[in-house]
């Protein structure tokens, strides 16, 4: 398997300098993007993401969009991956280790790779559970960047408890979960937490936002509180790859009769149609 590595499909057999900022101090962004079918998904969105996420840290992007998607998709054809994830992360760059930007300017270092992963039907049409753990990051969850000892340490959490996902709240607020977004359903609409600085902007969320709005399903980006989303008729996660996730218990609460909601499994159904 091959990586691209600034503008060039190589060995794999590269090392990071001990002084990449990316390795030091997180300081980098990045993004995972599926590829179904041997085509990234939605992969446009995924790199308008990354140049705003450059854009919130100050960070210039070493390539211009269309030159890092022609090289993205290069590299699915290279490594003829058919079903999987591309990860692309760009740190600030290799220097003396102090924590303001280098001075003079460093490259960013552009690093990318595919990994062949199944499809996750299964657990997209049976549903999963979740546990609640407080939201510790901190106030730029919009920004895509390396720095996820937060998400990491939640994730942990959850896989401890056989749950798929941690779902985060800040206070009694729900924001989202460590690696997905957080909907639920309540009198037949469908509520998730607005595009701040508190959650990221997924672009699954976005996709089921403007899905549902096609399927004439009511959306609030309204924030909801913990009890509210216990209380749901239905709640659902999604996230790259994951795509659309029924929650069927939080800990130790049922949501409503603890199988898929209608309103999610019409969601998915119409979702499947955007790469089969
Ligand atoms: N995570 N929220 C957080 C905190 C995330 O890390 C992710 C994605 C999402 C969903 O975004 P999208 O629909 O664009 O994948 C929401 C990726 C998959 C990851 O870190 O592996």
């Amino acid at each position: 398997n091959k990586i691209l590595f600034n503008n060039q499909i190589t060995a794999r057999e590269r090392f990071i300098d001990i002084e990449d900022r990316g390795y030091q101090f997180g300081d980098g962004i990045y993004e995972v993007i599926g590829v179904y079918d041997g085509k990234p998904f939605l992969l446009e969105e995924h790199l308008l993401r990354l140049k705003r996420s450059a854009k919130e840290v100050h960070l210039q992007l070493p390539e211009k969009i269309e030159k890092i998607k022609g090289n993205l998709e290069k590299l699915v054809q290279v490594n003829e991956l058919v079903e999987g994830i591309i990860y692309l992360q760009i740190s600030r760059g290799t220097a003396a280790r102090w924590h303001e930007f280098p001075s003079p300017e460093v490259s960013p270092v552009m690093v990318a790779y595919t990994r062949a992963e199944q499809r996750m039907s299964n657990v997209e049409d049976e549903g999963a559970i979740a546990t609640l753990t407080e939201d510790i990051r901190w106030l730029r969850c919009d920004i895509k960047t390396l720095n996820l000892l937060p998400n990491v340490l939640a994730k942990q959490k959850a896989v401890e408890q056989n749950a798929i996902e941690a779902i985060l709240h800040r206070g009694e607020t729900v924001t989202e979960a460590s690696a997905s977004n957080v909907f639920m359903v309540r009198n037949e609409e469908v509520y998730t937490h607005p595009a701040n600085n508190f959650i990221l902007n997924g672009i699954t969320r976005q996709q089921v936002l403007q899905l549902c709005n096609k399927l004439g399903i009511r959306v609030k980006e309204k924030p909801f509180n913990i009890k509210e989303m216990l209380q749901a008729e239905e709640v659902f996660i999604t996230a790259t790859k994951l795509d659309i996730v029924p929650i069927l218990k939080v800990d130790q609460h049922t949501i409503a009769s603890g199988n898929p909601g209608d309103i999610t499994k019409k969601i998915l159904h119409e979702f499947r149609k955007l790469y089969q």
